[in-house]
């Protein structure tokens, strides 16, 4: 397995599997979303736009099975830095994590606790940002599609360093499985001082 940090210009290339990753992985429970080209498209340009991100990619030979995104929080969309802007902090003290996916087949060697040091350390690198921040959806517990054996991730990003500040919200919209129409989710933000 190799892990290789990808910025800027050489992105591009890797976009169509992001997505690819993306739409497989976040099939499952809590995320349930019915991958859509487009949504892809808009989502991860915001990446190729942002000259600070990167992305961290898994590589099995030639072949990405996992990668995980991050960016300086001023570079993303309005709907992620607006709870920050209206609570009047400073949206430039922020590194933002966007997600980590990986391969059922490769997980349980230590890539995910990987993702987590390499995006910290391309953050730290740039000397400006004093905190990495990410936000997780919350699904209500009863719910009829979660798995009766799910286990949360929260401990494992509570032993990555990170507290959930439950009052941070914000909401990002898409399609679940089986749906015909976009619905909102409510997403609570993580923090971890750089
Ligand atoms: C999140 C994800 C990338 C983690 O990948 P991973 O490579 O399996 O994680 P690691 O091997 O680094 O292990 C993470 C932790 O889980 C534990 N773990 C790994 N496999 C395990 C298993 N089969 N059973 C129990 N615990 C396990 C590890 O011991 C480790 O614990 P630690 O916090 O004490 O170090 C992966 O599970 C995934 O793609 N999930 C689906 C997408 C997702 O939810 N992404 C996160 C939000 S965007």
């Amino acid at each position: 397995m190799i892990i290789e940090r990808v910025t800027g210009e050489a992105l591009r290339r890797h976009i169509p599997d992001l997505a690819r990753l993306r739409i497989e992985i976040f099939r499952a429970w809590p995320y349930l979303y019915e991958g859509d080209e487009a949504y892809e498209r808009k989502y991860l340009e915001t990446y190729l736009r942002s000259s600070r991100s990167v992305v961290v990619l898994a590589l099995d030979g030639e072949r990405v099975v996992g990668a995980s995104t991050a960016l300086p929080l001023e570079d993303e969309a309005d709907y992620v830095t607006a709870p920050f802007a209206a609570r009047g902090l400073d949206i430039a003290r922020f590194f933002y994590f966007g997600e980590s996916v990986l391969d059922p087949a490769y997980r349980g060697r230590g890539i995910g606790v990987r993702f987590f040091e390499e995006r910290e350390s391309h953050a730290r690198g740039f000397g400006t940002f004093e905190a990495a921040c990410f936000c997780a959806v919350q699904r209500p517990d009863d719910h009829p599609a979660k798995p009766g054996d799910y286990v949360p991730l929260d401990a494992f990003w509570t032993r990555r360093g990170f507290a959930k500040d439950p009052s941070l919200v914000t909401h990002f919209a898409w399609r679940d499985l089986g749906e015909t129409a976009e619905t909102e989710k409510p997403m609570a933000f993580w923090f971890k001082r750089l």
